[in-house]
């Protein structure tokens, strides 16, 4: 099987929240992020949410929030949070096809820029580059973002803030 032939991105429908939470539990192996993912749609801030389809079956979703700059930062940013992928359709670009995808809806978007905390050998490989922003969970180089205006924040400085729902999800 090569996946990649069939794949197919597309946004999230009603009808798919419930295929979604068991991918995202099954991704991390915990509850925590399909949690996250349910709260930021009920709250009416899930900007970007995008699937991943094989031959009709979802095996791969992505999300995307605000972010707010403090002190603030005029313009218009977001946190890809969470990226996930079922186990056994891992390592065959499924990932890296949902980050185009929601890189492109970024842009389609007007978006500024996009946060992220992960692993920077994966990301770097889509033009995330270590932040010279702060956050809140004390990250460093896993703290990463990619302009998608140029320079959008080369004079900034300050926090990123992920909305609330990040620290809700997980009390
Ligand atoms: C991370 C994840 C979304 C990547 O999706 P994927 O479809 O497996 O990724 P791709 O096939 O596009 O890329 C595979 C590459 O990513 C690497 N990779 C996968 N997960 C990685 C991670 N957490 N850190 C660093 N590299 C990772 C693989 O080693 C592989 O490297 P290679 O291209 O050099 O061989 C998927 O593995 C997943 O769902 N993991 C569990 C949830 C998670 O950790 N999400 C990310 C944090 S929000």
């Amino acid at each position: 099987m090569n996946p990649q032939d069939g794949i197919t991105i597309r946004n999230e429908l009603a009808g798919d929240t419930e295929v979604i939470a068991v991918i995202v539990a099954a991704a991390f192996g915990s509850e925590a992020e399909s949690r996250l993912v349910s709260l930021l749609r009920a709250r009416g801030e899930a900007t970007i949410s995008l699937v991943a389809q094989h031959h009709g079956s979802i095996v791969g979703h992505v999300m995307a929030s605000p972010i707010r700059i403090d002190p603030t930062l005029a313009g218009s940013y977001l946190g890809v949070a969470p990226l996930s992928v079922q186990p056994e359709y891992q390592s065959q670009s499924i990932g890296s096809q949902l980050m185009e995808a929601v890189i492109a809806a970024a842009r389609t978007r007007s978006v500024d820029a996009l946060f992220l905390l992960g692993n920077p050998s994966y990301y770097s490989r889509f033009g995330f580059t270590a932040s010279h922003l702060q956050n809140e969970y004390g990250a460093t180089d896993s703290f990463m973002h990619l302009e998608l205006q140029p320079d959008s924040l080369c004079d900034a400085n300050g926090t990123a803030r992920y909305v609330a729902a990040f620290s809700d999800a997980n009390t």
